[in-house]
């Protein structure tokens, strides 16, 4: 059993109202719904904030609990350091994911100061790349 927080930042839970064409009509706790029983070895935990410290508290305090983060940090992908840092620092993996793809967007969204201090990136599978991620962390 692996257990495996998916960490949301800053309007994501606004997803299924928000700019629909970008990030779809699902609402995250239906998406949620059909995520869970595709992964009966998982122990799927969320967490959603729109607050930057509270993000950093959730990452450093899942490094006890969890054995991998999948992580959309939303717009604080693109701005925030401190976030970077909280990646940085803790020593289980964390996959970042984007619902769009960020590189056919504005210039501002090409950069993250997380990626680097990830496994690696998913962007622009819309939900299913929470669900890719997760793929990939079941086999560590
Ligand atoms: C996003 C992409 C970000 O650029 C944007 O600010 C978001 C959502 C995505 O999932 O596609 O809030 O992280």
């Amino acid at each position: 059993m692996k257990d495996i927080i998916i960490i949301n930042g800053p309007n994501l839970n606004l997803t299924g109202n928000r700019e629909p064409g970008i990030y779809g009509r699902i609402s995250f706790d239906d998406f949620l719904e059909e995520l869970i029983p595709y992964f009966p070895k998982v122990n799927l935990s969320y967490y959603q904030s729109n607050i930057e410290g509270e993000l950093i508290n959730r990452i450093q305090e899942s490094m006890l609990e969890f054995n991998a983060i999948v992580l959309n940090a939303g717009a604080y992908c693109h701005t925030s350091v401190a976030i970077g840092d909280a990646v940085r620092a803790i020593d289980i993996p964390v996959v970042e994911v984007h619902i769009s793809n960020v590189f056919a967007r504005e210039d501002f969204r090409h950069m993250s100061y997380i990626a680097p201090h990830c496994t690696g990136s998913i962007t622009g599978f819309g939900l299913d790349s929470y669900r890719l991620a997760i793929e990939h962390l079941i086999k560590m």
